[in-house]
Formats: C-alpha cells, sequence, structure tokens
C-alpha cells in the first residue's frame, strides 16, 4: 500500500493534529466510488469516533493522467453519511444493465406508470416552447399553474387555497424534503407508518430529525391502527406523514380512520401532517379519496402534498406541489429560492394541461386508471393460486406488497439461503430474470414489492417465471 506522501497545504496543516491509521482498502469503503480520472491508493482514518458517520477519511490519489500522487480529505458531510442509499434505484439500475448486456429481465421494480404522457398534456409542453415560454418562472410556480391548482384542490378534495399558499417545485419529491427541512429541528421526530415510501425516513434523517416507525399489519391492510399511533407520539413529534394511496402497499385510507387519526393528531398541538396524495387519482371504486386537510381542525396543521408524475405519467417531467398555511408554505419556498429556483416553465405549461383535462384528470387519466385495475386483478388472482403467499388487495396506486415470509429459511441449490426480502430479490432476478422490490427497503422484510405499471402480457410471463422459481425453494431444505 503506497504511503501518504504528499499533501496539499490545506489539508496536511488540518490533518497533522490529528491521530490517523491506515484503513486496508480492501476491507474499507468498498461502496466509494470516485471519477474514473481518480485511483485510491490509500485510505486512512483521520480521526476515530464510535459514530461511523462522523469518520472522517483521507485518501492518497493519483489522476488518471498519471501526475504525482497527492492526499485529499475525501470525508462526507454525517448528513450524507447517515442516508441510505436508495434500494429501488440500486434494484432498477441493476436490472437495466442486465437487460443492456442482452439479459432478458423483466423490470418491475420502478415506480412510475409505462404509458405516454397524454397527448394534449406533451403538445401543451411544445407549444410552451414554440411560444418562448423557455425563461425562468416565479419561484414557487408560475400564477396561472397555482391558480390551477387551487381551483382543483377547490373542486376534487374540498380545501381552500389561494395562490400564495401553494407552491410548485421539480417533482413531488422536492416539495417533501423541502416541507420536512422546512418544519423539523434537531431532534424532532417524524413519525412514518410502516411500509413507508423509501424516501420519507432518510429525509428525516437530512433534516437531522429522528424517523420514528409505526409498524402496520397485512392482516389490517397495512392501515394505521390509531392506538398504536397514540403510543409513539410525544412533545418531539413534529411531523406525522400519511400517503393515501399507499406506495407500497396500494392501501387507501378510509375517511372514518382518518377522522380518528385527525381527533388524535388534535391532542398532539406540535404535531403537523404531511399528506402525501401523489396516488389520489389512481384509486379503485368503491375506494374513495379524502384529503386529510379538509377533516374538520386540520387544514392549519397539514401539508398537503401531490403531483403530476403518476397520474398523468408525467415522471419526466419534473413537477409537483406543496400546499398548506402560507407561513409553511413561505418556508419550504425559501428552501427552494436558494437551492433550484422554480419548476421547468415548459412543465409548468404542460401542468396547466393536465389540470385542464376535467374532473380526476378526465377520459385520459381514468383510461390509464381502467389497465391498472385490470391487471391489479389478473396479479392478484395469479398469487392467489400460490401457497403460502399473503395478499392485501390495493385499492390504489400500482403495486402489489406481497408476502412471502413463508418462503424464508430455505437453502436453494447453487445460490445459497434465502434469509429475506433481499435474498429472495436476489433470487428471484438471478433466477427468473424479474427485477422486483425487497420489502425490508419499505420497513417490512416479509414482503416485496411488485410494480404492475407494466403490459398485461408482461406481467403475465412474470408472474410465470416467479412461481417456477418459487418451485425449488418449497422443496428445499428449511436450515
Ligand atoms: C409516495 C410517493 N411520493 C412522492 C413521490 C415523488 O414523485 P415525483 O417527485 O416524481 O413527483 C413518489 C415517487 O415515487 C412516491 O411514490
Amino acid at each position: 500500500m503506497a504511503a501518504a506522501s504528499s499533501y496539499s497545504p490545506h489539508a496536511s496543516s488540518r490533518i497533522a493534529s490529528t491521530p490517523t491509521h491506515l484503513i486496508p482498502l480492501s476491507e474499507s469503503h468498498k461502496s466509494l466510488s470516485f471519477s474514473s480520472q481518480l485511483q485510491i491508493l490509500s485510505l486512512k482514518s483521520l480521526h476515530t469516533t464510535s459514530k461511523p458517520h462522523l469518520q472522517r477519511v483521507s485518501a492518497v490519489v493519483r489522476t488518471e493522467l498519471g501526475s504525482e500522487a497527492m492526499e485529499v480529505d475525501i470525508s462526507l458531510s454525517p448528513r450524507v453519511n447517515s442516508v441510505k442509499p436508495s434500494k429501488t434505484v440500486a434494484i432498477t439500475d441493476q436490472a437495466t444493465a442486465l437487460a443492456q448486456a442482452g439479459v432478458p429481465v423483466i423490470r418491475l421494480a420502478a415506480g412510475e406508470p409505462d404509458f405516454d404522457t397524454p397527448a394534449v398534456i406533451a403538445e401543451a409542453g411544445i407549444n410552451a416552447i414554440r411560444e418562448g415560454h423557455t425563461r425562468y418562472t416565479p419561484n414557487a410556480g408560475t400564477l396561472e399553474l397555482r391558480k390551477a391548482i387551487c381551483h382543483k384542490l377547490k373542486e376534487e378534495n374540498g380545501i381552500s387555497y389561494t395562490p400564495d399558499q401553494v407552491l410548485v417545485s421539480n417533482g413531488a419529491k422536492q416539495s417533501i424534503v423541502q416541507a420536512v427541512l422546512a418544519v423539523c429541528s434537531p431532534g424532532d421526530e417524524v413519525v412514518i407508518p410502516a411500509p413507508f415510501w423509501v424516501s420519507y425516513p432518510e429525509m428525516a434523517r437530512l433534516a437531522d430529525a429522528t424517523p420514528v416507525i409505526v409498524p402496520t399489519s397485512i392482516s389490517e391492510n397495512f392501515l394505521l391502527d390509531p392506538k398504536v399511533l397514540e403510543s409513539k407520539l410525544s412533545e418531539k413529534s413534529r411531523l406525522l406523514i400519511l400517503c393515501s394511496p399507499s406506495n407500497p402497499t396500494g392501501s387507501v385510507y378510509p375517511r372514518k380512520l382518518l377522522e380518528q387519526i385527525a381527533e388524535i393528531v388534535a391532542r398532539h398541538p406540535r404535531l403537523l401532517v404531511m399528506s402525501d396524495e401523489i396516488y389520489e387519482h389512481i384509486i379503485y371504486a368503491p375506494a374513495t379519496h379524502t384529503s386529510f386537510a379538509s377533516l374538520p381542525g386540520m387544514w392549519d396543521r397539514t401539508l398537503t402534498v401531490n403531483g403530476f408524475s403518476k397520474a398523468f405519467a408525467m415522471t419526466g417531467w419534473r413537477l409537483g406541489y406543496v400546499a398548506g398555511p402560507k407561513h409553511f408554505v413561505a418556508a419550504c419556498g425559501k428552501i427552494q429560492s436558494q437551492s433550484t429556483s422554480g419548476a421547468s416553465s415548459i412543465s409548468q405549461k404542460a401542468g396547466v394541461a393536465a389540470l385542464g383535462l376535467g374532473y380526476a384528470g378526465g377520459e385520459a387519466v381514468s383510461t390509464m386508471v381502467k389497465a391498472f385495475r385490470e391487471r391489479r386483478d389478473v396479479l392478484v388472482k395469479s398469487f392467489g393460486e400460490l401457497e403460502g403467499v399473503k395478499i392485501s388487495e390495493p385499492q390504489g396506486a400500482f403495486y402489489l406488497f406481497l408476502d412471502f415470509s413463508s418462503y424464508y429459511g430455505s437453502k436453494v441449490d447453487g445460490f445459497g439461503v434465502i434469509n429475506g426480502s433481499e435474498s429472495l430479490c436476489r433470487y428471484l432476478l438471478d433466477k427468473a430474470q424479474v427485477a422486483l422490490v425487497p420489502g425490508d427497503a419499505f420497513g417490512d422484510d416479509s414482503c416485496i414489492r411488485i410494480s404492475y405499471a407494466e403490459s398485461l402480457t408482461t406481467l403475465q410471463e412474470a408472474v410465470e417465471r416467479i412461481k417456477e422459481a418459487l418451485i425449488p425453494i418449497k422443496s428445499a431444505i428449511i436450515v
């Protein structure tokens, strides 16, 4: 291993006073990735602490161009070190790489509709460019779009907002992280029912807040038990995140249950609610959507998040929004103004066209929802025939969250032990060439998530492959 020989003047003055020890490259920091121009010769820890995310690390590097080796402090911010990378993205990337290498992988891991953006919306985007709507918009979004959002929220959700209570962002994801950063202080708790969308706990960590996970059960359709919720609340609880229809379970909160939750929330003066309603339109009757902010007493403490990605098949347009009391929305806007500024002017024009499609997205959206429903029915039936698999029939979104835990504990020849959702997903990718997301990424290791944003024929092929691949597991030796 090369010794740390030449230091930059800045790095060496800081490094000199701190105890150091070398870290073997092969054992540590395997996950570090660098620009292909940097070759790492050795790593050393600049100071040791029991908290891994506070560890400072220095590397001796050399550029590919063959310049002299130099020492660079490659430590990352503790904030980044405390955040886990997204497993959904990791498995999607792995499946994409396999597909590019010619392996016929069926990709059911990503959370995006397989439909094209409806033509009317796409045309509005094209016209926006033609008509020169290509400049910065106000940070909060164009007044035209914010007015259209207010109109939608009033007509469809029964909640009244004015345009200054709406902030348009680059996707709902940005709206959510900004809201978490805007309202949480270090030490605050963010209460998240599990299974949860992968980003919620990580966003809480980014805000130096603590995620508090509230488990739910498949036998209760993954819906929060109000008593369990109440037992997790304290004066530290700052934000409760609700997601209905839910990613990953497809559960939809009935109004009555939301009312019970609202009663509990009302007893905790510090507690705010973020209601993520991005799958609102992808819902299967008789289930209906209720906006949390529309419940008595909840408007003042609710941040309603919604967006265009899912219902309007607009994932790549990056458009979402948050609506709530001006005090909080303005704080989110402040963060946005110092990070990304307003969303794309072109996407905002497309967003206006999307909201102009009519109630709940009109026929364009209902056609997609009809297709999702048909796929859900086929999948629920097919997996229902599989011994040992538990299902809660989703009422919305486009995911099935299936309990495969009866398959855990088996040793499969040529693969090894299947000891949880991650190894089961690796096995299915390997053996069936179907990419799925392990439930542990969503806080429930007994399940795996299947996205049915794919054609019926592809889904049927995937089910056949999964069933085939599961045969040796059931007959395998339980270890
Ligand atoms: C529950 C949930 N909320 C928010 C988002 C973010 O959506 P976007 O940033 O594409 O608007 C997603 C995307 O997967 C989601 O599943």
